[in-house]
């Protein structure tokens, strides 16, 4: 509760008449407390119920007290209606011709904080309620000759809804948000986060990508810090954002685009894209006005690259499949790459996952050196290339020691072994990587019992005391899987603030179950444990000869084998997962799937559908749209083995789809196309509490001819709150089919809004708040990924400002931070 200390102070919002003249007039004193003329102000809206009489009234007549024959003239305004997540304002004016002490004290309702307690206008964010709450305010001053006057307000609460006009698709080349909100760029590729480093001037001569922000910003994650400086998971105010670097948009990083002179990339040039990627640690803080800065020079910040030195935990440390000739007992291993979504522990630690890392390495022409095993492996992950992504291999470095370049061979030579040649580099990647962000000394741990695939993220389920911690993951190319890790150990609260955060991680990372998940017709699944001795051999599968698993670092290595062994259920590109606050239930973003992999007969409950999405003249076949399936464990125990599931939404052109397409019933102000990036608010606050907001982001190349990329959020129900529902498949040349699925409840304009639209050409991925809910962080991802150096077809960010920029300038990936005007929660 705050009190206020006043002097005389007469303070008017300026919809009203102040009279501060000396002996008004006994009547004119009961016309102006009935006239409650200081308002209630609730979000963007005054409130308009104003309750006369009664409390108000009595209190003033009850608590008048002393000899002032002329008591003070307090108004708290009109009581009214608001909902959760939204900023009330109280608003007292005192009258009196001498000094007064004032005192706002809560008297009814759940607790809440009030904001500036000091200013004449307290106020505070409506708290999560599941229906109708009231909270009453007494709001009492003392005049200077003792006079007590009492007011008092009632403010009644009701449960949260999206706050917001959906915005128009559109292919603008800024970030849109809806009316009431604001958006500034934060970080952004280039600029730099150590003291010394020159400013970015985008120009493609910039040098020293291992002190700035790196490119294709991702996933990423705010950890609070107090002022002091220590881990602080309630500041809102001063934090560390910890945000993945994917990839490069690899032709504005170099002043006409990349180059081969005679076949062999540029030292300078490899050493650029590769610092570049990885993830970085840079400290945030809000200033005057809400304004958001990064700090340069902060002690916090910190780059991990694919050059970065790391540890391996768990079963497969050590094992003979993680030997090189950097660590030759197979401990350790440098670096992390294509840095995709992310996770974050109980303990203050970050997750990174490697997802699309088979790429960046050069392997193809060496299947005479390596054994049958090891091909099916290699191809199973897509470790084929014949150059590698941007050919890092073919460096010829000054200093002819430095293998940070030869390492992206991983050919194996004639005569070499696993410690002579890199053959089982590619090996060391594709991991679930735990960093300390708040110890940039600590080398960061591959947490092998995770298994390795096309890591895109790692999302705990909600943490229970006594029970085991399970970690959701999915495998994110055409056709894979979805995994859970469930660790041996159970939670204990206590963990959440052990001071040393990586042997925390020791404890429930490095010993566990992988499983991975079947889903059949009837709505139920199965998590199939990769267990060695219960996993049975890989059949044989076209001219990959049978595999026989040696040994469980061998399933976890080739988690993808061994999954495909248990007869997992193949999916539509399982991206990121997000866990529901309150019901615990897990959402899983399939992005889409195409007609070449995925074919009419392929469908199944869980990836039902076969259509073209229409975009210009051409079809697209598949599922070119995607959707979001959701999980509930049974007996909501994250070690359980069986689970129910449905698909919460489909995505659609609302235009082109129709019914059989359209399952979702989206409309022109949420429809979308391939979720990527998925995220429950956090439940700190009134968005993640009751009815938690899902933040769904959009990685889409299907629906851009009618927008950009996009981020919406919903109000989702539960697992099973829709219908069985049959739908005719349609393929190209005309082929029919049907297949049933589970849908979730239709979408409606109440649960599903679209809430942002990004620049052109970008992905949207990377979303956070503050704890508090008032600051939203996203990550804008490649914008202008199709042009060119010589002609960028994007010069976003420079456009936010005017929607302008000088002809010629280069986009860059960035973070942009969204507030609600009134500094109410974003999104309610
Ligand atoms: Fe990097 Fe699956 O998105
Ligand atoms: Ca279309
Ligand atoms: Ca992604
Ligand atoms: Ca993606």
């Amino acid at each position: 509760m705050t009190e206020l200390t006043a002097h005389g102070f007469a303070y008017s919002d300026g919809d009203v008449d102040t009279n501060t003249s000396s002996n008004p007039s006994l009547n004119a004193m009961i016309e102006q407390r009935y006239s409650r003329r200081a308002a209630l102000r609730s979000g963007a809206m005054a409130a308009s119920a104003a309750v006369f009489g009664g409390a108000v009234l009595a209190g003033c007549d009850s608590a008048a007290s002393g000899s002032d024959p002329f008591p003070n003239i307090i108004s708290v305004g009109s009581s009214g209606t608001t909902k959760a997540g939204r900023v009330v304002t109280l608003t007292a004016n005192v009258t009196d011709n001498g000094a007064v002490t004032s005192t706002w004290v809560q008297t009814q309702g759940p607790t809440v904080t009030l904001i500036n307690p000091s200013s004449t206008t307290p106020s505070f964010i409506a708290p999560a309620v599941a229906g109708a709450t009231t909270l009453r305010f007494e709001y009492r001053a003392t005049d200077t000759a003792g006079q007590v006057t009492i007011e008092n307000v009632d403010v009644t609460i009701n449960a949260a809804e999206l706050g917001f006009t959906s915005i128009a698709k559109n292919r603008n080349d800024v970030v849109t948000v809806p009316t009431g909100y604001s958006v500034s760029v934060l970080t952004r590729l280039g600029d730099p986060i150590a003291s010394g480093v020159s400013a970015y001037k985008n120009d493609g001569t910039d040098t020293d990508f291992a002190n700035r922000i790196g490119d294709h910003g991702d996933a990423l994650y705010w950890y609070g810090l107090s002022a002091a400086g220590a881990r602080d998971d309630n500041s809102s105010v001063r934090g560390l954002l910890v945000q993945n670097h994917e990839n490069l948009n690899v032709q504005y990083l170099h002043p006409a685009g990349p180059t081969t002179p005679g076949g062999v990339r540029p030292e300078a040039e490899a050493i650029k894209e590769i610092e570049a990627h990885g993830v970085s640690v840079t400290e945030v803080v809000e200033g005057a006005n809400r304004a958001w800065t990064y700090v340069q020079n902060s002690a916090f910040n910190r780059r991990i690259t694919p050059s970065t030195p790391m540890v391996f935990n768990g079963p497969v440390r050590s094992a003979a499949l993680l030997r090189t000739p950097y660590s030759t007992d197979g401990t350790a291993g440098r670096g992390t790459i294509n840095n995709c979504a992310n996770g974050h522990t109980m303990w203050g630690t970050n997750i990174t996952c490697e997802e699309n890392w088979a790429g960046y390495f050069r392997r193809s022409g060496d299947d005479a050196q390596r054994t049958a095993r090891e091909l099916v492996a290699l191809r199973r992950y897509g470790v084929t290339s014949s150059s590698g992504n941007y050919g890092w291999s073919t460096v010829t470095p000054a200093d002819s020691g430095n293998t940070l370049f030869r390492r992206w061979d991983a050919r194996a030579t004639v005569g070499g072994s696993a410690t002579t040649d890199w053959r089982n580099e590619p090996n060391q990647f594709g991991w679930v990587v735990e960093i300390d962000p708040y110890d940039k000394t600590k080398a960061p741990r591959k947490r092998t019992a995770l298994g390795r695939m096309g890591h895109e993220g790692a999302w705990f389920g909600n943490a229970t005391p006594g029970r085991k911690l399970a970690v959701y993951l999915g495998d994110d190319s055409r056709g894979e899987y979805f995994y859970k890790f469930v660790s041996n150990a159970t939670w204990t609260a206590s963990d959440a603030q052990a001071s040393d955060r990586l042997a925390t991680g020791d404890k429930y990372l490095d010993a566990g179950t992988l499983y991975v998940a079947r889903f059949n017709a009837d709505g139920t699944g199965n998590w199939l444990p990769l267990v060695f001795g219960q996993v049975p051999n890989r059949p044989a599968a076209g001219a990959d000869p049978e595999y026989v698993f040696a040994d469980q670092a061998d399933i976890l290595t080739h988690a993808r084998l061994a999954a495909d062994a248990v007869g997992a259920t193949r999916m539509d590109r399982p991206e990121w997962t997000a866990t529901n606050p309150v019901t615990g239930e897990i959402y899983l973003t399939l992005t889409n799937n195409n007609a070449t992999l995925r074919q009419i007969t392929g469908t199944d409950a869980a990836n039902p559908r076969h259509y073209s999405d229409p975009k210009g003249a051409s079809n697209q076949f598949g599922n070119p749209n995607g959707h979001i399936l959701r999980l509930r464990e049974n007996g909501d125990d994250p070690a359980s083995l069986t689970f129910a599931w449905d698909i919460y939404l489909f995505g659609a052109d609302s235009v082109d789809a129709n019914s059989d397409v359209n399952i979702s019933g989206l409309t022109a102000t949420n429809d979308f196309s391939s979720p990527d990036g998925l995220w429950f608010s956090r439940p700190s606050n009134p968005g993640g509490l009751v009815k938690p907001l899902l933040w769904i982001q959009t990685d889409d190349g299907a629906f851009t001819d009618r927008t950009n990329n996009q981020m919406l959020v919903a109000m989702p129900g539960v697992t099973g709150d829709g219908a069985n529902v049959t739908i005719t498949n349609r393929g190209n040349g005309g082929t029919t089919g049907t297949q049933t699925t589970r849908r979730g409840a239709l979408a409606t304009d109440a649960t599903l809004k679209r809430f942002l639209v990004g620049p052109i050409g970008c992905e949207i991925t990377g979303v956070d708040t503050t704890p508090d809910g008032r600051t939203l962080f996203v990550g804008i991802q490649h914008p202008g990924e199709d042009g060119t150096a010589a002609a960028p077809d994007s010069s976003w960010p420079a456009t936010q400002a005017t929607g302008a920029a000088p002809a010629g300038t280069r986009p860059r990936s960035a973070v942009v931070v969204i507030t609600k005007n009134d500094g109410g929660v974003v999104g309610l």
